[in-house]
């Protein structure tokens, strides 16, 4: 956790470069090591013995890199671990409709409880380039849509709870079909 760049770092408010690719194998191997970070944060026994928070998304500025790339590792809708690396990621389309999560967000650059709901769309469709430099194009949907712009924030120097409505953190955008994740559709 000590590599864990926390909330008032100057580096976790810039907004980071492009990073060349095909990728350098410095940035490779950064990349690597933030994916194993990731995954040591879930793995119970090494969770504890370093003392890991655990967490399923980390940006390159979230260790010191300006740069615009970051790693994603969670569980999907069936169940089964997903591993991303995302380089230059652009959001080129995304829903109307957008969601929260009731529980807020949480950040490994951020060590406080912070409530609130922070709006994000429903789903989003990404295009950027992997770790061996080949472009990739997905879509996400619910908690993967909403891990994927909290990275994408990062890269731009936002931090989640700069979506946190400053008067009320529980009031949501008006003019909008906005729900929890957990509500289903229509309800
Ligand atoms: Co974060």
């Amino acid at each position: 956790m000590d590599d864990i760049v926390r909330e008032g770092a100057p580096v976790l408010r810039t907004v980071t470069e492009p990073v060349q690719v095909p990728l350098r194998q410095e940035d490779r191997e950064a990349l690597q090591c933030m994916m194993q970070f990731l995954k040591n944060s879930q793995d119970e026994a090494m969770a504890a013995k370093y003392k890991l928070r655990s967490g399923v998304g980390l940006s390159a500025n979230q260790i010191g890199l300006p740069q615009r790339m970051f790693v994603m590792y969670l569980t999907d809708e069936n169940g089964r671990k997903v591993e991303y690396t995302w380089v230059n990621p652009k959001i080129i389309s995304h829903s109307m409709a957008m969601v929260y999560l009731p529980e807020s967000e949480g950040c490994l650059s951020v060590d406080r409880p912070v409530h609130g709901f922070v709006p994000r769309y429903e789903s989003v469709k990404v295009r950027g380039f992997d770790l061996d430099g080949q472009v990739i194009t997905q879509r996400f949907k619910g908690y993967q849509a909403i891990v994927i712009q909290h990275e994408m924030d990062h890269l731009d120097g936002i931090m989640f709870y700069d979506r946190i409505n400053a008067q009320n953190p529980f009031k949501l955008p008006q003019d909008v079909e906005i729900r929890s994740l957990y509500e289903q559709k229509g309800s």
